[in-house]
């Protein structure tokens, strides 16, 4: 790995217990974040904001950098001799490697670019990824994708904000490289990231608080109540709508983010997805003594039922997010 593109990131991975095929697909989405940074650097200098005047499967208007991103992933990664197959928050279904191409035994999950909403307003957005195993050999199908979050060897994401942040764990903590935009060099920033286990800090989109489940409510209110409620202290909120960025955010300082399962329509269990979303970022949190929940069940022991599957997700800092438990047991 003497070659790669990012030599510094080469040589943590070179230190790190883990398979060499894994160390070079690493190396391998690295890079593609960092293709994927330099597209959202140039924005309107290349004509790629705005509509791509499509939807996903779950019908949401993609945005052109949406498509960019996921085609990035996909052209790097195809013919790197180290997957099976891949799948992404914006494509119908699994994507495997095609017979004529060398296959791997790893499966790359992506959101390609999330945050869709804050592309055109020049906030932060990023790319979130998980990589699983499956058995060697075999042609993939969606069921080899439909593993517990806790199966994951790899989840990460980039964050591509006033710096562009790398952050990954492979089942030994969380560390954080900010990538030198001279030298597209990945740099160890931040090793053995650890989440405050309490905080005075609560991320979720109060405008859906008529639609909340009690136990959210009576978390938020008690928050509301500062001082002079029961919690007996003031509380700050932030909402970016960007889970990258407020994932990024918990990691860095502590808090919790939320986004639940409400009452607007009681058959989709939440909006974020369980595979390319909450996932990943639950085994980050977790690596980072975190804890991450649906309300009453930790996300990475969901057996998932279907690609695109929801869920709620609640996560952060552990003395909240048990709090949080609590009040989803008690009712
Ligand atoms: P998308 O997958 O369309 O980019 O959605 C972004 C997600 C997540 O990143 C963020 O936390 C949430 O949606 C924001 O949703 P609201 O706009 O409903 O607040």
């Amino acid at each position: 790995m003497s070659n790669s593109s990012s030599p510094h990131l080469a040589v943590f991975l070179e230190q790190q217990n883990i398979p060499d095929q894994l160390k070079q697909l690493l190396m391998q989405v690295a890079k593609s974040c960092d293709s994927i940074s330099s597209a959202v650097n140039r924005g309107a200098l290349d004509n790629i904001l705005g509509s791509a005047g499509s939807g996903n499967i779950q019908g949401e208007t993609q945005q052109k950098l949406d498509i960019l991103s996921n085609d990035i992933l996909l052209e790097d990664n195809v013919a790197s001799g180290l997957l099976a197959g891949m799948a992404s928050e914006e494509m119908d279904t699994i994507y495997p490697i095609p017979d004529n191409l060398p296959k791997g035994k790893y499966l790359l999950l992506f959101d390609p670019l999330d945050g869709s909403s804050n592309i055109d307003v020049n906030v932060s957005i990023g790319t979130i990824f998980s990589i699983l195993e499956t058995t060697m050999g075999k042609s993939v199908t969606e069921d080899d994708f439909l593993q517990a979050g806790q199966q994951q060897v790899v989840a990460g994401y980039a964050l591509y904000g006033p710096q562009t942040i790398l952050t990954f764990t492979t089942g030994s903590g969380v560390h954080m490289f900010t990538l030198d935009p001279k030298t597209r060099d990945f740099i160890l920033t931040k090793s053995n990231v650890l989440i405050p286990e309490d905080t005075k800090e609560f991320a979720i989109n109060m405008s859906n608080m008529r639609h909340w489940d009690e136990p959210v409510k009576r978390y938020v209110d008690e928050c509301l109540a500062g001082k002079e409620g029961p919690r007996a202290k003031d509380f700050n909120m932030r909402w970016i709508a960007s889970m990258v960025a407020d994932v990024h955010r918990v990691l860095t300082r502590g808090g919790i983010f939320m986004y639940p399962w409400d009452k607007r329509d009681p058959s989709k269990p939440g909006k974020l997805r369980l595979l390319y979303e909450a996932n990943p970022m639950s085994f980050l949190v977790e690596q980072a003594g975190g804890l991450s929940i649906n309300g009453k069940e930790t996300i990475l022991s969901i057996k998932p039922s279907q690609l695109h599957e929801r869920v709620s997700v609640i996560l952060g800092s552990k003395n909240e997010v048990s709090r949080v438990h609590e009040y989803h047991l008690d009712r």
